[in-house]
């Protein structure tokens, strides 16, 4: 089987067992759980249970597809996503996402924690993702283009849609959350970055740092579907005043800014 005919009988497993047609997927990135909470969910399906999927093995993603409805809206949430760094192919990180356009998303919500390089960024703050530097080892788009996905060489001038740019910027200020701007550089890990490599980081002009996103968006823009992703930013990369951190903390401090990333999501896909 290849990989096309695979997305298509995932997604009509999906379509066997799915009560609704979504509207919106939405990825929820490391310690963000809170979003849940505004959903009515209407089934949990264990990624182990979906044939085709990868199985997340980091103990800290829960992997479940689950299906709901939040302000009134079909929404299809991740939770728990697959890294580079688990051992996974480029092509097994995305492939729940192509399956999930295949069941009809229009649009695909993207959240993660990620390491502030720029040093205006402070723990716990919000930033949208602007742009993106790929410097993962891999690409999701290598080998055999399928053209009923997308284009052999899709543009990437505008990877994150103005549209749900601007709304939930717009959102965001009506809340009064700030909401800050970055480019995101995503890197393989699992091991965070040497003081050398942040200084690297920013010189190449990254905003923040982190170990996914990247492959689920360079997918979407593939398949043409608009898409939107914010960084929590978990710890701050001075290379000049460099703290340990470790993968608790960050969680901690994902978790902290969880209400209001949920409380924005949910507003800015009210009105979808
Ligand atoms: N580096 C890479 N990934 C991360 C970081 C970081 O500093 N913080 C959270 N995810």
């Amino acid at each position: 089987m290849n990989l096309l005919q695979q997305i298509k009988e995932t997604r009509d497993f999906l379509f066997s067992k799915g009560s609704m047609q979504p509207e919106t997927g939405i990825v929820l990135g490391t310690g963000l759980h809170q979003l849940l909470n505004y959903v009515d969910v209407k089934q949990t399906i264990p990624y182990a249970d979906i044939p085709g999927f990868p199985i997340s093995t980091v103990e800290y993603h829960k992997g479940n597809l689950i299906y709901g409805s939040m302000a009134g809206k079909n929404v299809l949430i991740m939770q728990g996503r697959f890294h580079a760094y688990e051992g996974y192919t480029m092509q097994q990180i995305v492939f729940p996402v192509r399956v999930m356009k295949l069941l009809g998303i229009q649009r695909l919500f993207l959240s993660n924690a990620a390491g502030g390089i720029n040093l205006q960024f402070k723990k716990g703050d919000l930033v949208l993702v602007d742009d993106h530097i790929n410097l993962l080892a891999g690409n999701p788009l290598s080998g055999k283009n399928y053209d009923e996905l997308g284009s052999r060489f899709p543009d990437m001038s505008e990877p994150y849609d103005l549209h749900l740019k601007y709304l939930l910027q717009q959102k965001a200020n009506e809340l009064g959350i700030e909401l800050k701007k970055g480019v995101y550089a995503a890197v393989h890990g699992p091991n965070l970055e040497t003081k050398a490599e942040y200084r690297y980081l920013k010189n190449i002009g990254a905003d923040m740092v982190g170990m996914s996103t990247v492959p689920e968006v360079i997918a979407a823009v593939h398949m043409q579907l608009p898409c939107i992703a914010v960084s929590v930013i978990t710890d701050e990369c001075d290379p000049d005043h460099l703290k340990p951190v470790n993968i608790e903390e960050i969680i901690e401090i994902a978790g902290m800014a969880d209400s209001k990333l949920s409380h924005l999501f949910v507003e800015a896909i009210k009105v979808l």
